[in-house]
């Protein structure tokens, strides 16, 4: 057994602030109190320390596409933004759709992350046999609108009988939700108008796109009784929805840093780096979507963290691939809101550790607590710094947040008692599947 304290932390829990040490021992957290001694010892000056952000949303690039990001590099990225555990999605080449390719995903690539991790599974028209056999997963991914990669479940009829399936194995359905045929046709509409500027492609996925996909998701979980997770919420159309129908469902929501800090204005100076599905949103929808965060309708805030290479995003905006990475802007946005005083640090570590926690049913992760694993982030609350694409630790080597000088960062990622990320430094060590309760 070995034990290291860390003294004189300031530990975000649940609904306060304690000022004390922690107790590491193996790879769990042990105790919170004063004056307790270890085996080794770290002062950590009084700074804050918030649990392991567990980022329910993210794009790794293997198979398919390692030269924009492999397991290594994104786990990196993620243990350089104070994330502890990834949740990872199924559009990857070839797509997470069979139990097979899944366990290779585990073996092959996964097994070289130096954060823990998840997986989505990936729904698609033909794989039922294959969702009654998979196991150990964070949930069943359905994109209802096409976007990076070939997943898509366009058909009604196919989209409600996978439901039904998996509330029969009691596995939550994620959504991408934008449908589809609306989507097609903009498209078509709007490239004969010959306009190649980011706004038109925005257009051919406007806020009724989303609004559309998530009342026939709401009500086809109504009929199914399947737990729902919707992916990336934009628009003041989903959130009505949302206050209409949720009573009645078991739904949780999603909200994206991108949406939460860019707009439509933005398109202008990043043109093709801010082009995702879905698109960013008007100033309306950006204040409504920050609303929903601080009323708690949002539950969870995930990165999305899609890298892209800029070679393929320097290319026109209906060639370009969507997406925009996140990993290490993510905590770093939220602490300087923190700083700015319109977030707590308790409502960040509700957000981005407590709920998704609970959402996905992770074991023992998300909480500052006796008996849980030693994911931790310690944060400089006083550092002041531009976020600067040469020192980021994603392969695609750029954000859309470049420049941004943000007051707030993780110096200190612990996972499982181990430290990861020093100062910039990453140090390595070997992350592991998350189990489920
Ligand atoms: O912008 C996006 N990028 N939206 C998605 O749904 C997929 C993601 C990606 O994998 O690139
Ligand atoms: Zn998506
Ligand atoms: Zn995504």
């Amino acid at each position: 057994m070995s034990s290291i304290v860390l003294k004189n932390g300031k530990f975000v829990l649940l609904e306060k602030v304690f000022a004390g040490d922690l107790l590491i021992v193996d790879e769990s957290i042990y105790k919170i109190g004063k004056g307790l001694k270890g085996d080794e010892e770290m002062d950590l000056e009084g700074k804050y320390v918030l649990p392991g952000l567990i980022d329910a949303h993210v794009h790794f690039r293997e198979p398919g596409a390692g030269e924009k990001e492999d397991w290594y590099t994104g786990s990196c990225a993620a243990a350089a933004g104070g994330v502890t555990t990834v949740l990872e999605m199924p559009n990857t080449n070839p797509p997470t759709i069979t139990k097979k390719l899944l366990d290779e995903k585990r073996k092959k690539y996964a097994s070289k992350s130096v954060v823990d991790y998840g997986f989505h599974f990936g729904a698609s028209t033909g794989n039922m046999d294959e969702l009654r056999k998979i196991d150990r997963i964070a949930s069943v991914k359905f994109y209802m609108g096409s976007t990076t990669g070939s997943l898509l479940v366009e058909s009604d009829s196919i989209l409600l009988d996978e439901l039904h399936m998996l509330y029969g194995r009691d596995i939550l359905a994620t959504v991408h939700a934008e449908d589809e045929r609306i989507i097609t046709e903009q498209t078509k509409k709007l490239k004969a108008t010959g306009r190649t500027d980011a706004s038109a492609y925005a257009e051919s996925r406007p806020n009724k796109a989303a609004a559309e996909a998530v009342k026939k998701i709401i009500s086809f979980s109504l009929k199914a009784k399947n737990r729902l997770h919707i992916c990336h919420i934009t628009t003041q159309e989903e959130l009505a929805l949302l206050s209409k129908n949720r009573k009645d469902l078991q739904v949780s929501v999603e909200a994206s840093p991108h949406h939460l800090f860019l707009t439509e204005d933005d398109f202008e100076r990043l043109g093709s780096l801010a082009k995702t599905n879905p698109p960013l949103r008007s100033k309306k929808d950006q204040a409504a979507l920050w609303a929903a965060v601080k009323d708690g309708t949002v539950d969870i805030i995930a990165t999305d963290h899609a890298p892209h290479t800029l070679e393929s995003k320097k290319r026109d905006i209906w060639a370009a691939p969507a997406g925009v990475p996140g990993l290490e802007t993510m905590l770093p946005l939220l602490l300087n809101e923190v700083n700015k005083k319109t977030l707590t640090l308790n409502q960040v570590i509700h957000l981005t550790s407590e709920n998704p926690s609970r959402m996905f049913g992770i074991r023992n992760k998300g909480r500052i607590k006796a008996g849980y694993d030693a994911d931790l982030v310690v944060v400089d609350m006083d550092l002041e710094k531009k976020v600067d694409n040469e020192k980021l630790f994603t392969k695609c080597g750029w954000s859309p947040f470049a420049g941004w000088k943000l007051k707030g960062w993780p110096v200190k990622t612990f996972v499982r008692g181990r430290l990861v990320y020093d100062n910039g430094k990453i140090i390595k060590t070997k992350g592991k599947e998350v189990s489920y309760v």
